[in-house]
This record gives C-alpha cells, structure tokens and sequence, in this order.
C-alpha cells in the first residue's frame, strides 16, 4: 500500500474538468488501465497492480469525486465518467490502451468502449452488467439516497459490505472487509449520493456488445448477488472474441475477494492478446 501511495500523482483530464489521483507503475507498449467499482478508489486493485507492474504499465485511477481525484462540478453520469477516462488518456498521451473495470467500472467500460472503440485493443470486464437499473432498482437507490441523507453513511455501508463479500470473504478475510469499509466511510456523502444518481440513470450497454470486436475477458464471482454470473454468462454470448472464467468462493469483490485466481486469468489474458 505504502509502494502505491509514494507512486501518487495527480494530472487534469483535457477535456473535462477533473484531477484524477493515479498510480502509474512498469513498462509495455499498451497500458492497462484499473477503473475500479461504486464506491471504492483505485487501491481496490492493489493485488493486481502489485503482480502485473513488473510484466505491463498498469495504471489505477480515482474516478472523479472518489480517493483522492477531486472536480468543482456537479452532476455525475457515467457518461461524464468515461468522458473523464478518454481525457485522462489524452492528458497522459495514451492512444491505446487495455481497459478494465470491475462493476461500476464496468459500466464505464462498456460506455467508453461503445464510443471510442479505437482508443482501446482489449476489455477485461469483472463483476459487471450491460443492463440499465429496473424500476425497483432505480426506487431502491432512491431509498438509499433518502437514507443516507438522513442517517450518513454507517448503515448504508454495514448493508452495502454484507452484500458485496461471499459468506467465505465476511467470514474468513476481515481485513479485506476493513479495507473496503475504511474507503467507502473515506468518501463524502455528496459523491456517494451523486453517484448512486447517476447508477441509477444509466443507459443500456446490452445493444452494443456485439459491436465490440477486441479481445474481451469476463470474470464473476460463482456468490456475486449484486452482478450475478447470469449477467457475465449474457456478456460472454454476446461479445464474439470472449472468455468467460467463474471464480469459487468470490461474491462482488473477486479480485479482491480471490486475487490469486483473478490475476492467473489475467495475467495468461494479457499474455495472449500482447503477444
Ligand atoms: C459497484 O460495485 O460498482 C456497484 O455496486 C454497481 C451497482 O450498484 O450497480
């Protein structure tokens, strides 16, 4: 953690206006770039940076609002979000790059795909959905809105963590759970609240899966009740150049949750489509 904190940098998107906080570690011809899920930061994906940095550039950054990546605007979408993703690579000078995104990141990946398809060789989409929020989903986020505005934050994130980890993780990793509990108390009411808004009017990605023609890899926890392996099994059959791996004891988090299995999938992912 301390590695990833003294590799801190910040730098303004081009186009939009936002300071993403980033780490940028190793050497490859085509970055990866870690977009991580609601309502984490980019130290979510320190097992995977903390393996590949010696094989790739790998890259995690805080989306807008979240660690320590900052902005004056209001009114988050993820529309804005991946509009922030392309004006980070344009900053950063990076024409290509592999990108992936686990859930909400997902979401921003499947955005940013379907709009600048030529900005990216490789998708690695984990945890994540291509549908928009049902009407329920969309009351449920408005509940959690009311809630938290009222209450702050302690309930959401007790419900929230017993329904992103598998039994296994509440169970058998507590400091994994500390760990996620630390960021999401670490993030202002405002950016939760705006975000959980803009989850909840996001467009569709479905129509769009077969339009991608890269390379793409798919993960799910088997215990994900949040984006359940249904949702990875739909994006697998859509998307014609994927692969499609289902891990064992992992809920929501599987990267975090069984990062030893997560980075062997990826790692002989990123072997393949770099050769
Ligand atoms: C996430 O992990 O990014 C969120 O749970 C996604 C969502 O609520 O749709």
């Amino acid at each position: 953690m301390k590695e990833l904190q003294a590799n801190e940098k910040s730098i303004k998107t081009s186009s939009t206006n936002a300071s993403i906080n980033y780490t940028d570690f190793g050497k490859s011809e085509v970055p990866v770039i870690f977009i991580h899920g609601f309502p984490f930061d980019k130290s979510s994906w320190e097992p995977q940076i903390t393996f590949l940095k010696t094989k790739h550039r790998v890259i995690a950054y805080d989306i807008r609002g979240f660690g320590k990546s900052t902005t004056n605007d209001i009114g988050e979408s993820i529309n804005l979000f991946a509009d922030d993703l392309i004006g980070f690579m344009d900053s950063l000078k990076i024409g290509k790059a592999i990108i992936c995104g686990l859930s909400m990141g997902g979401y921003i990946a499947l955005n940013v795909i379907s709009r600048f398809p030529e900005r990216f060789e490789a998708i690695i989409l984990c945890d994540t959905q291509c549908i928009a929020d049902s009407t329920e989903a969309k009351e449920k986020r408005k509940q959690t809105i009311a809630q938290i505005n009222g209450g702050g934050l302690d309930l959401f994130t007790d419900t929230f963590l017993k329904n992103i980890f598998c039994r296994n993780t509440l169970e058998n990793k507590k400091e994994i759970v500390d760990k996620i509990r630390k960021i999401i108390l670490s993030t202002s009411t405002k950016v939760i609240t705006g975000t959980l808004r803009a989850l909840a009017l996001r467009e569709e990605s479905c129509s769009k899966l077969e339009e991608i023609k890269v390379p793409a890899l798919i993960i799910c926890g088997k215990e994900d009740i949040i984006t359940p392996p249904a949702q990875a099994e739909f994006l697998n059959s859509k998307i014609k150049n994927s692969v499609i791996h289902i891990i064992d004891k992992a809920g929501h988090m599987s990267n975090l949750e069984q990062p030893d299995v997560f980075n062997k999938h990826l790692n002989n992912f990123l072997k393949e489509v770099t050769k």
